[in-house]
């Protein structure tokens, strides 16, 4: 039995597989999968506007879910400036994205197998105080060259898009964006800009995944996930 510390009590999907939550992640795949028909994906980037709107959460639970359903799937903890990954999965983080970036290392050296069965976690690795300069390198672009050929699906965790520009860097390396709001804390100004700023990259395809939604509509909020997830052009017919 892994220990427990507090964080991985989030990763629902994998702890409550039969939970309401767990469900929305299921619900969330099958609606990524529905979209790839279009836009077929393999790196998917998930950002958020700011700070807190469940970004981690929504990478590490929607892995869990996309590993459930037999996938071999990484994810990479690119956000360099509040890395969280590695407590989710109890890993530590000696090793991880940034000793890949700077160092002569063969990836294997960076991955951690996790306790759910074909999930694989690369950590932030030490905070670099760079951390811009080295996602948008040209190792980071090899990287992911080669971590998409070997891994069904890579997932990619980032910061905040108004904040940092570190997403905004990725987004065009990944397939598909993820953009996570979160009722009652993304602003529908901070949201649009985040958008915006995304599609500008040339972003191939930008999906909105809206956490704690009110589904119900009475005000309630349950801890609920409720997805959509759009192309580019269902994007800006919606502007
Ligand atoms: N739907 C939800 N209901 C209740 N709590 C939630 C929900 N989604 C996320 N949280 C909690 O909110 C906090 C922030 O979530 P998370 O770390 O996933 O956000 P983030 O966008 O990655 O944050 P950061 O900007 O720091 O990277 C966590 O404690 C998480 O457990
Ligand atoms: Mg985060």
């Amino acid at each position: 039995m892994a220990r427990r510390n507090g964080n991985e009590r989030k990763l629902f999907s994998h702890i409550r597989p039969k939970s309401a939550i767990a469900e929305s992640f299921r619900t969330l795949r099958t609606n990524i999968n529905f979209s790839s028909v279009d836009w077929p994906y393999k790196v998917l980037l998930t950002t958020s506007p700011g700070p807190e709107d469940g970004k981690s959460t929504v990478s590490t639970n929607l892995a869990v879910v996309m590993a459930q359903a037999k996938s071999r799937v990484l994810i990479i903890d690119c956000d360099l400036r509040k890395p969280v990954i590695h407590k989710y999965f109890d890993l530590d983080n000696i090793r991880g994205l940034t000793n890949l970036l700077v160092q002569d290392l063969e990836i294997e050296d960076a991955v951690y197998a996790t306790e759910v069965e074909g999930l694989f976690v690369i950590p932030s690795g030490p905070i670099p105080p760079n951390p811009s300069e080295l996602l948008g390198s040209s190792k980071m672009v090899e990287l992911l060259e080669k971590v998409a050929a070997a891994y069904d699906v890579v997932i990619l965790d980032t910061p905040p898009v108004i904040a940092v520009t570190d997403a905004v860097i990725l987004a065009p390396m990944a397939d598909s964006v993820l953009l996570v709001l979160r009722a009652g804390n993304s602003r529908i100004d901070m949201a649009r800009e985040a958008r915006d700023r995304l599609v500008r990259t040339g972003a191939r395809s930008v999906g909105v995944v809206l956490n704690e939604a009110d589904i119900r509509g009475d005000g309630y909020y349950p801890y609920y996930y409720y997805s959509y997830y759009g192309s580019k052009d269902t994007l800006s017919k919606e502007k």
